[in-house]
């Protein structure tokens, strides 16, 4: 499950531009769609040879018999409602001639390219015609066929084959993972040779129907502050209304989403990555799937085994385990208290104060911070918070309240995922422990949705719904105890396991308890074995600090995967081997993807480049 960051600070997005002009154009040309009178491809066609300001270098998009119809992307490559009689049509509408809006890579040879898929909701009912749109994105290294450049066709501007990325979640999106991943992947993984496409799974992000329970995100933030109590808070009453808040939003769903919730199991996610394959025209499956895609990974090349080609796994769940009734919860717990302590407390103090203002003694001590007096500190502050929450202030949220719950979900639980932001975490906390909560009252704001001026769009899906719908159809069959002393007893164990992960990790599958009561089963799941002789070997990659996908559960694969994969244990923080990377690491990888050379020993071992808090010090050193 992939945890968004408040604390981090937001990256220069490669997002196109907007400009007054285009909007004026969009404006237009949309209205002459509503009109009726948008050429149709015949008349496209003829305008292509007429030079004019519905003209591009480049030719037209989408090119004929392309099964992505795929455009340059500007602001508003939104695939078309599904309601939409003539989405071709709409879509083509959007396409800006002028290559200035279009958003080029940062050396502006490569493109990013907006696309959709449509493809069956159901692949196992030949009678049942509905679809889903998938959006997908893909940045083509090469750029683009000059139209007046008779050479080359605008084939031989595609790679040979195409790094497919998955960020996981389940929610997460693949093509907001494309912006901001793309030209990072294709240089470590193919030294910049291989395109890169990401796709919106079913039901998330731009991809239709939107998993989207809420009719506004502002009422999920006030649902979600509600749900907001964990067991050291609260237990039971808690327990009681999470209970009914998740009855409460699985019946919103079923009204609003009728039996959708039957399609969107990992096993159909499996299926449309296929139909990516195929519209690729690729033999087989390159990609970086991560995290709960290592999920659809391992599904995938087990349902198709002659279609899997070089698969990086990276940040390995044993997928098996989600078969089992709050299975995607209580496996994930290993390592994120070890991650606390080892890396962001015990890192801490090897950097020093210079480093990390946590590493600063406080009042009453002297001589330098041993790793079980922070500790000790940090155990009294958050002891201070269930007892008491801090009141706050900022100046973009007014009063603010900083809980226990909050701090944990919110901040420190997903500062594991990341130790590039540790040394803002610490910062944070020692000023917390001095009583000045204004910066944990900030990155608390910014967790909500609605904390930006430019409200996102209305109906945009997130995971707090998608998530469970997808964790419950992937373990629908479990026997479900009745009543609630099970999951009592579940929340005791989980949150006694890990306070860091315990809590958070239950909550993604307490809604388990519902989802037959408002679906038929799952159209598919695999329950197959992982064993399968795959074409080709799988890399997968596994952390021993990774706080949501702890090594143990990459073992376990591996050693089910037998001679189907190896695995590098990627000695690093954080969640993956992105956020903490190795140079060992990535030349393994990258000797994998580029020339399929798989490494010999079923494990090999690789340390991180640096040290977190001091980075790129040691390096000048
Ligand atoms: C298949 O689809 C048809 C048409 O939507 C529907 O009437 C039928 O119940 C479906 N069958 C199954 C087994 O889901
Ligand atoms: C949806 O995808 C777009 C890019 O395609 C991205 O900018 C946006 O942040 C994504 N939203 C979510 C909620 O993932
Ligand atoms: C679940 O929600 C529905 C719809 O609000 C309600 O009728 C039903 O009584 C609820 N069941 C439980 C167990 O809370
Ligand atoms: C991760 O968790 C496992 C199982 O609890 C444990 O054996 C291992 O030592 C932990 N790893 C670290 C680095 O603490
Ligand atoms: C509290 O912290 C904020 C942010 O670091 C700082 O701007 C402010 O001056 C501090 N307030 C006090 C009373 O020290
Ligand atoms: C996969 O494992 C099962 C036991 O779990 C075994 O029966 C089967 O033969 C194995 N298949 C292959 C291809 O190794």
């Amino acid at each position: 499950m992939e945890k968004k960051n408040p604390t981090a600070i937001s990256q220069p997005r490669t997002w196109p531009r907007r400009t007054i002009i285009w909007m004026a154009a969009a404006v237009g040309i949309v209205g002459l769609v509503r009109l009726g009178i948008f050429p149709t491809p015949a008349q496209r066609w003829a305008l292509r040879d007429n030079p004019g300001v519905q003209d591009s270098p480049y030719g037209l998009f989408p090119q004929e018999n392309d099964p992505f119809h795929f455009i340059p992307c500007t602001d508003v490559s939104r695939p078309p409602p599904l309601d939409d009689p003539t989405p071709q049509q709409s879509w083509a509408a959007l396409f800006d001639p002028n290559p200035n809006h279009w958003s080029w890579g940062s050396t502006g040879r490569g493109i990013y390219l907006c696309g959709y898929l449509d493809l069956p909701l159901d692949y196992h009912n030949s009678s049942d015609h509905r679809i889903v749109r998938i959006a997908v994105n893909k940045f083509q290294v090469a750029g683009l066929a000059h139209k007046n450049d008779p050479r080359i066709s605008s084939k031989s501007y595609r790679s040979e084959r195409t790094i497919i990325i998955n960020p996981g979640g389940p929610g997460g999106s693949g093509t907001s993972f494309l912006w901001e991943t793309a030209e990072e992947m294709t240089n470590r993984f193919s030294d910049g040779e291989l395109d890169v496409l990401g796709w919106d799974p079913r039901g998330v992000n731009f991809s239709l129907p939107a998993a989207a329970c809420f009719p506004q995100n502002g009422f999920r933030d006030r649902w979600s502050l509600l749900a907001l109590r964990y067991r050291e808070e609260a237990p039971r009453a808690q327990l009681e209304a999470v209970d009914a808040m998740n009855n409460a939003t699985f019946f919103a769903c079923q009204q609003r989403l009728g039996d959708f919730g039957r399609f969107i199991s990992t096993a159909s996610v499996a299926r449309d990555l296929d139909e990516i394959r195929k519209a690729l025209h690729e033999e087989e499956v390159t990609g970086y799937l991560v995290s709960y895609g290592t999920g659809i990974g391992q599904t995938y090349v087990n349902m198709f085994p002659t279609r899997a080609g070089r698969l990086i796994l990276d940040g390995t769940e044993y997928v098996r385990d989600h078969r089992l009734l709050g299975g995607f919860g209580w496996t994930a717990l290993d390592n994120a208290t070890d991650a606390w302590r080892d890396g962001f407390l015990g890192e801490c103090l090897n950097a020093g104060p210079k480093w990390c203002a946590l590493a600063n003694p406080v009042s009453s001590q002297n001589g330098p911070v041993t790793l079980a007096q922070l500790e000790a500190r940090m155990a009294q502050l958050l002891d201070s918070l269930k007892a008491r929450p801090q009141s706050a202030y900022t100046e973009s949220g007014g009063p603010s309240l900083v809980t226990y719950s909050a701090l944990v979900e919110r901040i420190l639980y997903p500062a594991m995922y990341r130790p590039e932001n540790w040394p803002g975490t610490a910062q944070m906390l020692y000023e917390l422990e001095a009583g000045n909560a204004t910066l944990a009252a900030k990155s608390l704001d910014l967790s909500w949705s609605e904390h930006s001026e430019k409200p996102i769009h209305p109906y945009t899906p997130a995971s707090s719904e998608l998530d469970p719908l997808v964790i419950c159809s992937d373990s629908y069959d479990a026997p479900l105890p009745d009543g609630l002393d099970w999951w009592d007893q579940l929340w005791k164990d989980m949150s006694a396991r890990s306070w860091m992960a315990g809590n958070s990790r239950f909550f993604a599958v307490l809604p388990c308890r519902y989802y037959n009561t408002y679906w038929a089963p799952p159209s598919e799941v695999y329950r197959g074995d992982l064993n399968h002789t795959l074409k080709t070997p799988t890399l997968l990659i596994a952390s021993p600090y990774d706080p949501a996908t702890p090594l143990r559960n990459g073992r376990r694969l591996r050693a089910e995967m037998g001679q189907n994969a190896r695995l590098i244990v990627h000695h690093a923080y954080g969640h993956s081997s992105r956020r903490d990377m190795s140079e060992c690491t990535n030349q393994v990888a990258k000797a994998y993807i580029l020339h399929g050379i798989i490494p010999k020993e079923q494990e090999t071992h690789c340390y991180a480049n640096e040290k977190p808090y001091v980075r790129g010090l040691i390096g000048d050193e």
